[in-house]
């Protein structure tokens, strides 16, 4: 996504409109009618779903595409488990949190293990921009402040309060109390100096903050930093940063919305792979594998001092089917070893694109933990310069050849592979074949 301009990665162009069926085409202008320009489509031929399991999506002619993009259906899409977890729950009971339940309790307190024990509370939402704004809500009492430092290209919801922290959305205008730092390039820049780096950039951001008179309340960033062009390593690279905001009186959110559920391969949460915790953490899409929930973790000092000045309650957020689906999520995550796959198929597909960059010049950075890969294509190997061009040509091409993926970073150059958590060693034989395939096509 870019500031720049109304264009998305990877959208699609009503220029293209005449190549697509009849059919595809009184869709198109259906939804323009009744949804309006702000709805975006994927790819050049946009995708017709009609129904999906586990990595894969069918079209309304049949094909069978490889969802290589998709982690809001973490364990899968349409898992069983899932499905007869919401059908059960949605025959017996489906209601709001003012009423005793065990359920609830049950859920929170077995996911709230899974974090660093200073982390004791959560709440509930309905998607992650709504989690997300609950988190700043309660990081202004808490602290004080209104100062929010988030990262350059950054993207956190949809809501008025996280829409003015998201960049990377067309549109986007800098309010004086939100400041944006530059996430190192290690692929331009190296590794060596990437914590110091950052270090700095959040130093000179605070001190900005300070200038225009906001005292900071929390910094925020997401755990890959995804939209920033997937910036993964080193690891710990943000604590010296972290320590400083918290200095200054700044509490640190992490943005779990992307890494979340153990995507990253080593641990649940991305955060963890920095070695910081922190003060709140915000979950979203993979938690219910589909169903609206989503959540704000946090220390009980730091909620408490919400608590005295606000009630909560949000009609949808928590009902029986969400946490119904959000179980079933942890106990698949569990029984299929989830995690680890991600880890064991992560690294046998990192390592199978490594081999594709030393045949193609284009293929500048393979970079990833666990299931979430990115792919920076550039001129040259030695010139390094961004090749968003190319990029999306051969995100159209593997659409052609039934494989879904899409593109991330600022230069919009940056493949990006993120598939449900399911995706095995063959599924990642097929991306990396028709990927190399399609690079000898769009060059030549
Ligand atoms: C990092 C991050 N934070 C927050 C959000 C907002 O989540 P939602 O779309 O559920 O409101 C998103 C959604 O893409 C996201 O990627």
């Amino acid at each position: 996504m870019t500031n720049q301009s109304s264009r998305m990665a990877n959208a699609f162009s009503e220029a293209d409109l005449a190549a697509l069926s009849a059919e595809e085409r009184v869709l198109i202008e259906r939804r323009l009618k009744v949804l309006g320009r702000p709805y975006k489509l994927f790819y050049q031929r946009p995708v017709h779903a009609v129904r999906a399991s586990d990595v894969w999506i069918y079209d309304a002619e049949g094909e069978q595409l490889l969802d290589a993009y998709n982690n809001v259906p973490c364990v899968g899409h349409c898992h069983p488990a899932v499905v007869q977890a919401i059908a059960t729950q949605a025959a017996t009971l489906n209601t709001h949190t003012r009423y005793l339940d065990d359920r609830i309790l049950d859920y929170a307190e077995r996911l709230l293990r899974t974090f660093p024990g200073a982390l004791d509370r959560i709440m509930f939402a309905c998607s992650g921009s709504e989690a997300m704004d609950l988190a700043i809500r309660i990081a202004r009492i808490a602290t004080g402040g209104d100062g929010l430092l988030i990262t350059e290209n950054a993207y956190h919801g949809t809501t008025t309060v996280t829409a003015g922290i998201s960049p990377c959305v067309s549109g986007f205008e800098e309010s004086s109390n939100v400041v944006r730092v530059a996430v190192p390039d290690v692929y331009r820049q190296g590794a060596a100096n990437a914590t110091e780096a950052f270090r700095q950039n959040v130093a000179a951001g605070l001190a900005q903050l300070k200038q225009r008179g906001h005292k900071p309340c929390a910094v925020i960033f997401d755990g890959i930093f995804a939209t920033d062009g997937i910036a993964i390593d080193p690891t710990g690279f943000t604590a010296k940063a972290i320590d400083l905001a918290r200095a200054e009186g700044a509490l640190y959110i992490a943005d779990e919305v992307q890494p979340g559920f153990g995507r990253t391969g080593s641990s649940m949460w991305g955060f963890q792979r920095h070695g910081v915790t922190p003060d709140m953490v915000v979950l979203g899409k993979p938690i219910g594998n589909g169903m609206p929930i989503a959540a704000t973790v946090m220390r009980a000092s730091i909620q408490d001092a919400f608590s005295e000045r606000s009630r909560y309650f949000n009609t949808f957020a928590g009902t029986h089917v969400s946490i119904a689906a959000a179980s079933a999520v942890l106990d698949i995550i569990e029984s299929e070893n989830l995690i680890w796959n991600c880890k064991t198929v992560g690294d046998y597909m990192m390592e199978s694109l490594r081999h594709l960059r030393a045949r193609h010049d284009v293929i500048g950075d393979v970079r990833g933990a666990g299931l979430y890969i990115g792919v920076e294509i550039v001129e040259s190997q030695a010139s390094k310069v961004a090749a968003p061009d190319l990029a999306s040509r051969l995100v159209n091409a593997l659409r052609e050849a039934n494989v879904l993926v899409s593109l991330e970073g600022r230069a919009q150059n940056v493949i990006k592979i993120r598939p449900p958590m399911t995706f095995k060693r063959t599924h990642a034989d097929i991306l990396t074949e028709r990927l190399s395939d399609a690079l000898s096509a769009c060059r030549g």
